[in-house]
């Protein structure tokens, strides 16, 4: 977070840093409404099927900053924790997620700070998404603060490996048996080739029209 305003006065206190990560999510939040609206007036479709956001807990905040060798302090959250705001984009097609992408980063208010496209370039575990870094610009009574938001956009198929894996890794506590990773990764590649199937199938119902 930026101070536009004032000097160097981070926020005081958690219920601060609560309310500024929570603005950040409604924000971000709107402009995908808003965009998928927008969407359906022109081209008559919804890139979005849904959207999920969470606030990271102050329990999970505090052990990333452990485990990274930082104290449990408030600058140092919000220093180096990137996603305690972070939002999910669910979409039917894997080119809808590049057009989210682009139009989130053509909006002149939000600064892109990282990409990580797991789609191009997928995880070992098999894991696949397309992750952005932004800030957004939080509007106080006395100040600007910069807010940044972990925008995490993936496909239906892609999201519903994602939670069984995650389910599985909580499972095993991370030692999962090696036949089950290689049964999930696996399961990653099915998916992508269903991905790419049935976007071909959208493809030509839309040439039909
Ligand atoms: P974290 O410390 O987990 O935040 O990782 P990072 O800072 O290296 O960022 P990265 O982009 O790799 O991952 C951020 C988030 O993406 C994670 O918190 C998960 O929500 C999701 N993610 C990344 N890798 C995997 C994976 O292999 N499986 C699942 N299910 N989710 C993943
Ligand atoms: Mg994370």
């Amino acid at each position: 977070m930026e101070n536009k305003k004032r000097e160097n006065s981070p926020a005081e206190s958690w219920t601060e840093v609560l309310l500024i990560y929570n603005s950040a999510l409604k924000e971000i939040g709107t402009k995908l409404e808003i965009l998928n609206d927008e969407f359906q007036h022109v081209h008559r479709y919804n890139p979005i099927e849904h959207i999920k956001s969470r606030i990271k807990s102050s329990e999970s905040i505090v052990k990333k900053l452990k485990r990274n060798g930082y104290e449990s302090t408030i600058e140092n959250m919000v220093e180096y924790v990137n996603d305690i705001a972070g939002i999910r984009v669910i979409c039917s097609f894997v080119s809808d997620i590049y057009r989210i992408a682009e139009m989130i980063s053509n909006q002149n208010d939000i600064k892109v700070l990282a990409i990580k496209d797991y789609i191009k370039n997928p995880k070992a575990s098999g894991y696949k998404s397309y992750h952005m870094l932004v800030t957004v610009p939080i509007y106080l009574s006395d100040r600007i603060v910069d807010a940044k938001v972990e925008i995490q956009i993936r496909t239906v198929a892609m999201d519903f490996w994602a939670s069984l894996e995650h389910k599985i890794n909580y499972k095993f506590e991370g030692n999962v048996p090696q036949y089950i990773k290689d049964e999930l990764v696996e399961c990653a590649h099915m998916i992508s080739e269903v991905d790419t199937r049935m976007w071909n199938l959208n493809e030509q119902i839309l040439d039909m029209n």
